[in-house]
């Protein structure tokens, strides 16, 4: 694992979102460096997807502070998060079904000389591909054609497209099995070797042990801990998760002392 010791490149302070009178967010804080890989966990309704979509330019936090290189930035749109080098692959992916890889990588900014430029689209699909060691034999197939990790590995060479510095994953091994899930993982990784900051939401602890630097619990809404992952068990996690502090189950120094509000 190579955990970096930076300034964190994304840095989120403080931030709040209620949806009516339900508190999706309560003064969340969360950091990710470039070259490290963040689990965000915490259980349904913990808020994960909401901070995805806050630093995606979905939704706007009613409270709170993002800086990005050290610098205090505002995500009102998701074009203000690409324009910023914020890429997210959403868990659905919004892949079409029936286009190939390449119409895939580049639908809505097509690359053009006069016209469409084919040649360089597909040049510039291999290289991506490549640089993701991804196994797929064909940029000229039909994503229906592809299996889970393949459609994976697409979704993500689309995000990269725009040179992200941060790149956020909804669920990346969710649907898929062991073989796919291994080779996402090794994507995950690559991200990481170059430079990237790299948020993966996950409720796999086996996922999160196998790439993550560092992890992230949410719990209804609130920071409910950050652990690095090489002193941390899977049973503290989960204990952080469902809220299960205070038990007989060892404390860790590194945990951080918030007391759950409920
Ligand atoms: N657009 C919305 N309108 C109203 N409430 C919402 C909206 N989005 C999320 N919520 C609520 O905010 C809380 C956090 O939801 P969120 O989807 O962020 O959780 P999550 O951690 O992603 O859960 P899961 O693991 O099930 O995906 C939940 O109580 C949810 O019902
Ligand atoms: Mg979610």
């Amino acid at each position: 694992m190579a955990a970096s010791s930076s300034s964190p490149v994304l840095s989120l302070r403080g931030i709040s979102k209620h949806f009516g009178a339900v508190a999706a967010l309560t003064e969340v804080d969360l950091d990710v460096s470039a070259g490290e890989v963040l689990a965000l966990v915490g259980d349904n309704g913990a808020g994960k997807s909401t901070l995805v979509k806050v630093l995606a330019g979905v939704h706007r936090p009613d409270a709170g502070t993002v800086t990005f290189d050290d610098r205090p930035v505002t995500i009102a749109s998701p074009a203000d998060a690409h324009a910023l080098g914020i890429a997210t692959v959403f868990q659905d992916l919004a892949l079409c079904e029936n286009l190939n890889i390449v119409e895939n990588l580049f639908l809505g900014r097509e690359l053009r000389r006069a016209r469409l430029d084919e040649v360089a689209m597909e040049i510039r699909s291999w290289e991506l591909l490549r640089q993701l060691s991804a196994k797929i034999p064909s940029v000229r197939v039909p994503v229906a054609a592809l299996s889970g990790g393949q459609r994976q590995t697409v979704a993500i060479a689309r995000s990269l497209l725009g040179d992200p510095r941060v790149i956020i994953l909804d669920e990346p091994t969710a649907a898929l099995g062991v073989a796919q899930t291994a080779e996402v993982l090794h994507l995950i990784e690559r991200l990481r070797d170059r430079g990237l900051g790299v948020i993966m939401i996950s409720h796999n602890m086996e996922d999160v042990r196998a790439v993550a630097d560092r992890v992230a619990v949410l719990r209804l809404g609130r920071n409910n801990g950050v652990f690095a992952t090489a002193d941390v068990s899977s049973e503290d996690i989960v204990a952080a998760i469902v809220g299960a502090t205070g038990t007989a189950l060892p404390r860790r120094p590194n945990r951080r002392e918030e007391p759950a509000d409920d």
